[in-house]
């Protein structure tokens, strides 16, 4: 006994015991001065923080980025130095899920990364597809509605999900990626990675690219059938957590080759296609992909509350040499993300350990607030506001990105060709194999069994306009499956009437 460490109450005194009330007299009531059972109890009542609105259910992993190939041409970001290695943090997530949710669901996977870098903290907030489902900032709350509970059923609704993508045809392509092979990765280890939106770089030179980034799988890809995932959660809601944390712990550390696709600032404005909408790609044909680095994971975070709960990503966070564009969802999420964390984890979520920055000094005017635990004085009391006569921190006008060009009347623009949402769909729908389409269409039947014909109709109307093979095989497999359905076996206890 005399050499375990000593229980303590959160002010340090020592605990007398830490299983038997303080009573009055052996049978009698307990007293309210026992401060260490109402600490412990009121503790235990604050255990949870509200979890992510969206992305709830994660796993996370520690490693390190190494540059592997000069792409100083194109940036200054120190993250990109040839040679550089910078320690990362990572988090996978489904979208749609609660905190409790099984891994193995079919729905987009989060990818997240926070590069740990000496200009700071640098947050790559992507998803394992190169696309989303929308376009438009006003349009996630709707989309994530439909994703989530019906008011009355508290149930998933695939008549609310259909029905939103049906009216909102951008979403084919996505919906094209979530109901492929793809929708159901065997674990995280085994996707890519997409930064999805255009981003930009900027050179010494002050001169703008325009980037994407692609984080490739080593691992190689490899998914789950419908009937796999089905099987796999009856054993196991966990088994994303349990691939990834074993495959860490025994030393078989998952890698990502990343690669970026450049275009000239000049020539977003000659591409068929919106370069700054989240629904199309860059075809690698027209942008090839550039090797740049190697991702490896190869940490356990020592506590998964501290490290991934507590995990603060937000594209907002941006280091000299990388920076936005003008992607209407980027630039959304922008505001978004800091926002959700000062709710979910409050004022101050960027000192604790997962967000603070390693790498960087963070000297910043920000005052006082609920849970400031550190000083953030600069050594000099007096110099608690800007200008000030002490040597308070100033910004530095060197790291400013070169200007953005911006020409038009401010207005609310859609995309006039209607067509070109149904492009790029085609292209992927066109790679798959026969095998990947009979797949991709008995997906579709599952996910859209229970909804209306009315829905059933208008997203083949859609399809149709992708590809009218594309329809009559969603078509084909959702009634082969109403079709199955409907065959009440007849037996000799059969009412007459359900014969007939
Ligand atoms: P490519 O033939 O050069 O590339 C096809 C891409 O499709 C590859 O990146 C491949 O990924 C990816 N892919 C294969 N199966 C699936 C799937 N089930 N879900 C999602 N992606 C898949 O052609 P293009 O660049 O001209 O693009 C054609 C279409 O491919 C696009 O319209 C888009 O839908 C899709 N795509 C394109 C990407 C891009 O950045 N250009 C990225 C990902 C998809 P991998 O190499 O990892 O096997
Ligand atoms: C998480 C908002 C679009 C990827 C979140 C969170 C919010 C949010 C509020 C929860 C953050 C938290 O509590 O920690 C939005 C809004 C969007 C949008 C408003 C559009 C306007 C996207 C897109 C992508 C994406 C396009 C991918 C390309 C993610 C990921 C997470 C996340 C990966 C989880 C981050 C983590 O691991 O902690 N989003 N999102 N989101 N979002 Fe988005």
């Amino acid at each position: 006994m005399a050499d375990k460490p000593r229980l303590t109450t959160t002010a340090g005194a020592p605990y007398v015991s830490n299983d038997t009330t303080q009573t009055a007299g052996a049978r009698g009531p307990v007293l309210l001065q026992d401060y260490q059972l109402i600490e412990k109890l009121a503790h235990q009542n604050r255990e949870r923080i509200p979890e992510r609105v969206v992305h709830a259910k994660g796993w996370g992993a520690q490693g390190t980025f190494r540059v592997t190939h000069d792409i100083t041409k194109y940036t200054c970001a120190k993250v990109f130095r040839p040679g550089t290695e910078t320690e990362v943090l990572s988090r996978w997530s489904t979208v749609a899920g609660e905190s409790g949710a099984a891994d193995a669901e079919r729905d987009v996977r989060g990818f997240s990364l926070k590069f740990y870098t000496e200009d700071g903290n640098w947050d790559m907030v992507g998803n394992n597809t190169p696309v989303f489902f929308v376009r438009d900032s006003y349009k996630f709350p709707d989309f994530i509605r439909t994703q989530k509970r019906h008011p009355k059923t508290n149930l998933r609704s695939p008549e609310a999900m259909f029905d939103f993508w049906a009216g909102q045809p951008e979403s084919v392509h996505q919906v094209t990626i979530l109901m492929s092979d793809r929708g159901i990765p065997v674990n995280p280890m085994r996707m890519n990675g997409y930064g999805s939106h255009t981003f930009s770089l900027w050179n010494e030179a002050g001169e703008r690219t325009w980037v994407k980034f692609h984080f490739k799988t080593q691992q190689g890809h490899k998914h789950h059938t419908n009937e796999e995932a089905e099987a796999l959660i009856g054993k196991t809601r966990e088994s994303y957590q349990e691939d990834l944390f074993n495959a860490i712990d025994a030393g078989d550390f998952p890698k990502w080759t990343l690669f970026i696709q450049v275009m000239k600032e000049e020539d977003a404005a000659k591409q068929p296609f919106n370069p700054f909408d989240v629904t199309k790609v860059w075809p690698h044909g027209d942008f090839p992909l550039i090797e740049v680095g190697e991702l490896e994971m190869n940490r356990n975070p020592e506590n998964y509350f501290q490290m991934v709960e507590n995990a603060a990503f937000s594209p907002s966070n941006i280091v000299p040499g990388i920076g936005f564009s003008p992607d209407k969802m980027l630039q959304g999420r922008i505001f978004a993300y800091a926002d959700a964390h000062r709710y979910r984890l409050g004022t101050h979520y960027e000192a604790l350990p997962a967000n603070a920055a390693k790498n960087a000094e963070v000297q910043h005017y920000h005052k006082d607030g609920s849970m400031r635990f550190f000083t953030n004085d600069f050594g000099d009391p007096n110099a608690y506001y800007e200008p000030n006569q002490y040597d308070g921190p100033v910004a530095k006008p060197e790291v400013v990105e070169p200007p953005l060009r911006i020409d038009g009347d401010a207005d609310r623009y859609v995309q006039e060709d209607k067509d070109a949402d149904y492009v790029q769909p085609r292209a992927l729908y066109e790679l798959f194999s026969g095998e990947e389409k009979e797949r991709l269409y008995a997906n579709y039947a599952a996910a859209m069994g229970p909804c209306s014909p009315e829905v059933k109709e208008r997203w083949y109307a859609v399809l149709e306009r992708v590809h009218p093979d594309y329809a009559a095989g969603v078509r084909r497999a959702n009634e082969q499956k109403d079709s199955d359905v409907n065959a009440v076996p007849i037996t000799d206890d059969t009412p007459v009437e359900a014969a007939e």
